[in-house]
């Protein structure tokens, strides 16, 4: 039986996730589709998103509610982003940024039939490029493969996510440096995470076996 799961907007049969489809009957992942008592199900697989290995590593609190505004750093194709605005919903908000033209042009198709998806072609590193293309945000979510993501990461929740909102970073160790163990990677990240006085981490996880040398870290904005 699939049912609520702890987390906001996720459902569980026990063993495998799923959100509440969007779109019925369209799946654009090739991911299975589970119709129950007049509603449609999409099983999210946490080996191709790290926010479902959060989720699957028993992370509770993701801060993601029905109608929230989500600024998406790192869409990829949109295969995270594509739960995400199931979660969020008709009345929620995400604004999606690559800067990968091949990706963006497979995240507009899919934000053709979500329209609660925005595309924005552009580089985190540079958030006064985008300023004014979008508004502050209720989740800032970072999942970028580049050796300054903490950098990053803070920069944009220092712009865009409000007093009370929450961001998720998906750290990839390797990315950073192929030489540190990962986990001493994961601590000079968090180090650089506690020096902002307006961001409180409020869970961390490590996503293997689902992502091999990656964390997840969950912040708070007073
Ligand atoms: C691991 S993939 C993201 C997967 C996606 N988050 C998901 O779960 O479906 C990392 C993405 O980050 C993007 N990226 C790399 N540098 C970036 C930057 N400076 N700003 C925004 N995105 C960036 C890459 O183009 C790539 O598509």
């Amino acid at each position: 039986m699939i049912q609520p799961h702890k987390v906001f907007e996720v459902f569980t049969d026990d063993r495998k996730i799923f959100t509440k489809n969007l779109t019925p009957g369209q799946s654009f992942f090739q991911e299975n589709l589970y119709r129950r008592g007049g509603e449609e199900f999409r099983e999210w697989n946490p080996e191709r998103s790290k926010l479902g290995a959060a989720i699957a590593r028993g992370s509770l609190n993701l801060g993601i509610r029905k109608g929230n505004v989500v600024l998406y750093l790192g869409t990829a194709h949109g295969y995270t982003p594509s739960f995400i605005s199931d979660m969020v919903g008709k009345e929620g908000l995400i604004f999606g940024l690559d800067p990968a033209p091949r990706v963006m042009r497979d995240l507009i198709h899919l934000s053709q039939s979500r329209p609660n998806i925005v595309p924005l072609l552009a580089d985190a590193n540079h958030p006064e490029e985008y300023l004014d293309k979008i508004c502050l945000a209720d989740v800032v979510y970072q999942d970028v493969a580049q050796r300054n993501q903490s950098e990053i990461f803070l920069k944009n929740c220092a712009i865009f996510l409000k007093k009370g909102g929450y961001g998720l970073l998906a750290v990839k160790a390797r990315s950073i440096d192929v030489r540190k163990k990962p986990k001493v990677v994961f601590e000079e990240v968090k180090k650089e995470l506690e020096k902002d006085k307006s961001l409180k981490i409020i869970d961390y996880r490590l996503l293997e076996p689902y992502e091999k040398d990656h964390c997840m870290f969950i912040c708070k904005k007073d």
